[in-house]
């Protein structure tokens, strides 16, 4: 996607060859600063932090952790440590699991002295997979939203909900969620995007329609609780969100308050669905409100709120009063029940374990 007109990624190797670079995702979207990450711990860092953030993004981000922590050392040990602190960052997106997986059955058989260069490598290639999977998730996501568009008779706008930041912040490019809405104004569809503020951090309010607005895609954003009001009174056509980890029956986790969004829609009527790229689905897991880790952040992200000043000045000002706990579950899980469909790069399914074998069918008769 293009920032100031300009084409970029959301993950780079840096001209150098030397690092990475990344958008400071905590910086926006009030700055616009890229960084460089020379090192494993600047990478985990990054992630636990907040600077990168998104499934997708993570996971492509930890790959070229690994790269950069092999660079250093690159024995077995020094692998295996990679992989864990990497692994520690964050418990919900399952994009980290699985990226971190594929990094180490590739480069563990090989001697060390390979294993820099081959990191490097599929660092890249996970990158370019990720940016063709969420293209693909664009497609067909778009039929969804010309079918909504032909059914509202094409008059007026189409409405869409939707929640956090699935966007192409979240991912190397294109985004999830947000692929088929850059596609369908691209392709000439009155869209219009109500945009969750998504607190604690924000995600909406700061990401998604900064984003929206360098595409020049029309957005509002609205406080957490004002979806359910829009659906009831026709305002919302369709809602469609991301995903940090969706199990093999379909349930899915996301951005906290999501749940109640599907609930709402499900009330009123509203299709709802989730697109997601293939490895954010967790095979192993059946029962996504039992099984799915949520993580807990630091109270301070509720507690504390910044925003810019009319002076330029960014500033964290406190909200709550001082000693209120506070407690910062980061994500919820719909379960797959109130899920309209999943979009994924391969096509549009039922969110059950038929739906997802449908299209995954090399997952048959795998255990678990
Ligand atoms: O805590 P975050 O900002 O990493 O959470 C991001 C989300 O919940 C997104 O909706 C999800 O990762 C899907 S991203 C394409």
């Amino acid at each position: 996607m293009k920032v100031h007109g300009k084409p970029m990624r959301t993950l780079w190797l840096e001209e150098d060859g030397q690092a990475v670079g990344i958008i400071d995702q905590t910086r926006l979207p009030h700055a616009f600063v890229t960084a460089r990450l020379s090192t494993v711990d600047e990478v985990a860092h990054a992630i636990r932090a907040m600077r990168v953030r998104g499934a997708p993004l993570i996971g492509a981000t930890a790959a070229y952790g690994v790269w950069l922590a092999l660079r250093a050392d690159a024995s077995d040990g020094a692998l295996e440590r990679a992989l864990a602190l990497l692994g520690a960052t964050r418990p919900t997106a399952v994009n980290l699991r699985w990226a971190l997986e594929d990094m180490r059955r590739r480069l563990a058989p090989l001697p060390p002295s390979e294993r820099v260069a081959a990191a490097k490598r599929r660092a890249a290639e996970v990158c370019d997979e990720d940016v063709a999977i969420n293209r693909a998730i664009g497609g067909h996501g778009l039929k969804l939203l010309e079918e909504a568009w032909a059914r509202k008779g094409r008059q007026g706008r189409l409405e869409v909900l939707t929640h956090c930041n699935a966007g192409w912040l979240a991912t190397v490019d294109w985004g999830t969620a947000l692929s088929p809405v850059y596609l369908a104004h691209d392709a000439g569809l009155p869209v219009h995007v109500w945009v969750d503020e998504t607190r604690p951090r924000n995600q909406g309010a700061g990401l998604t329609a900064w984003e929206l607005g360098q595409h020049g895609v029309p957005h509002t954003v609205i406080a957490d609780n004002v979806g359910g009001h829009l659906m009831q009174h026709g305002q919302v056509d369709l809602c469609i969100v991301g995903t940090d980890r969706t199990t093999a029956s379909g349930d899915v986790a996301n951005k906290i308050g999501t749940y109640l969004k599907a609930l709402a829609a499900r009330d009123t009527g509203v299709p709802f669905y989730v697109a997601l790229p293939s490895p954010t689905i967790d095979w192993t897991l059946r029962d996504g409100v039992r099984d799915i880790p949520i993580e807990q952040r630091d109270g301070a992200e509720l507690s504390d709120v910044s925003g810019r000043l009319p002076s330029g000045e960014v500033v964290t000002v406190r909200v709550t009063p001082e000693g209120s706990p506070a407690a910062n579950y980061a994500f919820d899980v719909t379960p797959a029940r109130l899920v309209t469909a999943l979009v994924t790069e391969r096509g549009v399914c039922a969110a059950s374990e038929e739906g997802l074998r449908s299209l995954f069918p090399e997952r048959a008769g795998r255990a678990p």
